[in-house]
């Protein structure tokens, strides 16, 4: 074989480079002298994640004894606890009271925002906007860190092509480069510069890896993947992340070719300490130590001693490494430079959050006031609320609705304030969100609003019970289904246009909240059927957690704006976008399919050798014979109340080396008669490569605002690394060849143009 260039350099970061880097970062003398001192016990001790309860679990277990088992050196950190005064107490058990005095490390789930809760991420991710992502999760540091939290889990950024599952609410979608930019972001927002400023927090990026591949999209389910597939289309989040600096990382439920995540040696230091060169600590998941019992790998200490070898450094409430690791270390199971090791990174953690100087440093009790749901937190989670929001259609320009009108505001989710924080937000407060209603109420004062239910987010007690596990958020009504409906459809005949909210309650999306049918309940299909056949314009305002089934409801003559689960501010957000106040600008990050047979669903997909021929059915090409291969919405996607054309695209270099990188640009123009914001996609399609390519990748974007009649010009850069791919020998290369670019406003971008690549 003749080595190349890029062979030498991935040889030397496999083998050089990647061998002493695994072993840790620059060693931080505070930290050599606790380990010095350090017991086996209390080395142990540091690496196990405690909960005393009282928030949300997401387990069956709930951590007991934890007073005594702090002071006793037992304990590295705990999730659950929040408030500065809570925080110093916990504080001082251990600082007081355990012999070496090292504080806890506090953990928390700050999924989309703290007390400011915001959309979920999934919306969120629909804003394409980075600077804003940042800033919100920069925001929630801010409030987190005043509450005592130091360290937050998340960014999630498992890429997701199953809308059955339901945590494909907590991620950014099912792109791996947006994916990578908003993991990116997102790290950046909470640890800012400085990980020891008291407004900072440790991010910690989940779920590694491959969580949102579970088969059939039913939550912890396995996942088998080949490995090209995994490098270049499920592991770049997870690298963004660790390339931008996360301080921790947290293992998956999931097994990957076999072996559980939490115990793959492969995955914990091969890939991502080696290969990746990540200098942080690795969390397991919520007792997925344990559950290796399960997936069939062996007892409790067995299971144990193989997540320390595989590179685990904390666990999880499951208590596996506390009470066996001493165990297998007589068995002559694993070493003491193993239980030292991990213990050092957690410790290193410690110091870089600066809780070894100061272990109070979180705890100062005149912050809350200060900087929790301040009026400028709540505006600015408003404002990102209304940026997530997705103008799917808009028929006869339903949509905006003049602020003086006559409306009809229905659906289960009108006047639902527990169903507007969306799943995951254990921080926020149901109580302090903005019903729709209400929203309405404030902005259009002068509307004249007649609000009815119309109709239950489900009519099924059984499923109402399984969805209502953290309080009721589907309220089956008194009323009959049918007096419901009669009620919605007299308001509608006496109204000059329909509103109507409907869609997911918050759990039913979420951990464990996987559906084989992801339509909208029939309770509230038939509301909206009834709502059309008024003959008034209706509006369906749309809330759900995944990408919804809707064919039927995309055939009606109706607008559909796409809301998500807005969080806090959420009826306000809903009205200005509207009443017209905010223009509608976000695209999706997610293919919409129009059946579930069609899923997994995404833009990226491969040609195959026997595409199917665009309008016609040909008989041995790859379709379906009862539905089109195309999503019934694409990637992308998302109208505003005004229109943008996108015009002469021109490449600054038609030939480029594999060190050049190549500047496109197209002219957009507000051709309607709205100011408004546009996000202009460029894919690329490496024409001939030594592994099939997919058709086309996202590869840049760039939202621009432009006032009516304005047009822009709008430059995108390729960088060398933007055409490159991991090879069949895993190798991240450029093969040279033809490279086409598309550029428009969705995955179906038109203007195309050709460059060679030398
Ligand atoms: C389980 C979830 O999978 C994870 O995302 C979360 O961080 C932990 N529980 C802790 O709450």
């Amino acid at each position: 074989m003749i080595l190349k260039k890029y062979h030498i350099i991935f040889l030397f970061q496999l083998f050089v480079v990647g061998g002493l880097l695994s072993q840790t970062r620059e060693s931080i003398p505070e930290v050599e002298a606790l380990l010095k001192q350090m017991t086996i016990d209390e080395k142990i001790g540091q690496l196990n994640l405690l909960t005393p309860g009282g928030g949300v679990a997401t387990g069956s277990v709930v951590s007991e004894n934890v007073e005594a088992k702090i002071k006793a050196g037992q304990v590295g950190g705990l999730f659950g606890v929040s408030g500065p005064e809570r925080v110093r107490m916990a504080q001082k058990l251990a600082v007081e009271h355990s012999r070496l005095k090292i504080p806890l490390l506090i953990g928390s789930d700050v999924i989309h925002g703290y007390k400011t809760t915001y959309p979920i991420p999934l919306g969120l991710s629909c804003s394409w906007d980075m600077d804003l992502i940042e800033q919100a999760a920069r925001m929630a540091a801010t409030e987190a860190t005043a509450d005592g939290i130091m360290w937050n889990f998340s960014p999630m950024v498992d890429i997701a092509r199953d809308p059955r599952w339901g945590r494909i609410a907590e991620g950014a979608g099912e792109d791996p480069f947006l994916g990578s930019a908003v993991a990116k972001a997102m790290v950046k927002g909470y640890q800012a510069d400085d990980l020891a400023a008291p407004n900072t927090m440790l991010a910690c990026v989940k779920h590694m890896a491959l969580y949102g591949a579970a088969e059939a999209g039913r939550d912890y389910h396995s996942v088998d993947m080949g490995k090209v597939k995994m490098f270049n289309q499920y592991l770049p989040p997870y690298k963004a992340a660790v390339d931008a600096g996360v301080a921790c990382v947290m293992t998956s439920f999931n097994d990957i070719d076999g072996i559980p995540a939490t115990g793959n040696k492969w995955l914990l230091t091969d890939l991502l300490r080696n290969r990746w060169g990540f200098k942080g600590f690795v969390i397991s998941d919520y007792t997925s130590v344990n559950e290796m019992i399960m997936h069939g790998l062996g007892d409790l200490q067995a299971v144990s001693a193989l997540a320390l070898k595989a590179g685990l450094d904390m666990d999880m409430v499951g208590e596996g490494f506390l009470t066996t690791l001493k165990k297998s270390l007589e068995a002559g199971n694993i070493t003491e430079d193993e239980i030292t090791q991990a213990c050092r990174r957690v410790l290193e953690a410690k110091h870089v959050s600066g809780l070894l100087k100061d272990p109070y440093r979180y705890s100062d009790e005149k912050r809350p006031k200060k900087d929790i749901l301040t009026k400028e937190n709540r505006a600015f989670a408003r404002k990102l609320a209304a940026r997530s929001f997705v103008l799917f259609k808009n028929h006869d320009q339903i949509l905006p609705l003049k602020k003086e009108a006559k409306i009809a505001l229905v659906g289960p989710l009108a006047d639902s304030r527990k169903n507007m924080l969306g799943t995951w937000a254990p921080t926020g407060d149901t109580k302090l969100a903005v019903t729709i209603l209400e929203g309405f109420k404030n902005v259009a004062p002068s509307a004249t609003i007649s609000h009815v239910k119309g109709a239950n987010i489900s009519d099924d007690p059984e499923f109402a019970k399984k969805v209502n596990v953290f309080g009721p958020r589907i309220v089956i009504d008194e009323r009959s289904p049918e007096t419901l409906l009669q009620e919605a459809v007299e308001a509608a005949n006496a109204s000059d246009v329909v509103v109507a909210i409907v869609g997911e309650a918050t759990e039913m999306s979420g951990e464990a909240a996987s559906r084989t049918d992801i339509s909208i309940p029939e309770s509230q299909k038939k509301l909206i059927r009834a709502l059309v056949a008024t003959g008034k314009p209706v509006a369906l305002v749309l809330m759900s957690g995944r990408p919804l089934t809707i064919s039927e409801e995309f055939e009606m003559p109706v607008a559909i704006l796409q809301v998500w689960h807005p969080g806090v501010e959420a009826g306000n957000a809903v009205a200005d976008v509207v009443f017209g106040d905010y223009n509608p600008s976000g695209k999706l990050t997610t293919t919409w399919p129009r059946n579930v047979g069609q899923i997994p669903i995404y833009h990226s997909v491969k040609n195959t050798g026997r595409p199917a021929p665009k309008d016609k059915f040909d008989k041995f090409k790859s379709h379906y014979l009862d539905a089109p291969n195309t999503p019934l919405i694409p990637f992308g996607h998302g109208l505003s109340y005004t229109t943008f054309e996108c015009t002469d695209l021109k490449l600054d270099k038609s030939n480029i080396s594999e060190r050049e990188s190549i500047e496109i640009s197209v002219t957009v123009k507000n051709t309607g008669n709205f100011d408004g914001e546009e996000v202009v996609q460029l894919y690329l399609r490496d024409v001939v490569r030594s592994i099939t390519p997919p058709i086309r990748q996202l590869k840049g974007f760039k939202k621009v605002f432009l006032k009516k009649g304005e047009s822009k010009t709008v430059t995108i850069t390729l960088t060398p690394d933007d055409l490159k791919f991991y090879n069949s020998t895993l190798e991240f290369v450029s093969e040279p060849g033809e490279f086409e670019v598309f550029v428009g406003t969705d995955s179906n971008a038109s203007l195309q143009k050709t460059f060679m690549l030398r």
